[in-house]
């Protein structure tokens, strides 16, 4: 999917199957890991997980993609630097984010995106694409709205 379509037609249907996906009689996590693969392979791409944030740290939580850098640093990174700010980061070539983490040689550009529950910051999503600029703001609208499906699997 994606070469005819637009991406915001793209994160239309990935909403869809998104909400038809979700089966709140299943394990939090099965639902969790399905939202990274749809986001994964409809967006096509490289790396799509979770940081949780406990204390001054963010720690590796599900992903889909390779393994990762396990513990990020709040205001370390582009991970750290969104849970800092609590806003979405989007880096459009990851050589110019001063004090990015590279846990993937082949990442080029990254859209980090915060999740709240009950007003706290408690994890950000992290996407990352072997394409240079590959994120736009359109990206950070929708995620958000990825993000609030994510919270609620995993918070209420
Ligand atoms: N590049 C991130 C680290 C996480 S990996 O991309 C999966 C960062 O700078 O925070």
């Amino acid at each position: 999917m994606g070469l005819h379509m637009c991406r915001k037609e793209v994160y239309n249907v990935l909403l869809k199957q998104i909400e038809l996906s979700l089966d709140k009689k299943l394990d939090r996590w099965t639902n969790v890991c399905t939202v990274l693969s749809i986001l994964r392979y409809n967006l096509d791409l490289f790396w799509a997980g979770i940081y949780y944030r406990k204390g001054k740290k963010l720690f590796l939580g599900l992903f889909q993609g390779l393994p990762a850098c396990t513990e990020i640093e709040i205001g370390k990174g582009v991970c750290g630097t969104a849970a800092f700010k609590a806003e979405t980061v989007i880096v459009p070539n990851v050589n110019d984010f001063p004090g990015y983490i590279a846990c993937h040689g082949e990442t080029k550009s990254e859209i980090v995106v915060p999740g709240f529950f009950d007003g706290q910051l408690r994890f950000v999503l992290d996407i990352d694409s072997i394409e240079l600029d590959y994120f736009s703001n359109d990206d950070a609208y929708y995620l958000e709205k990825v993000n609030v499906y994510i919270s609620s699997l995993l918070y209420e």
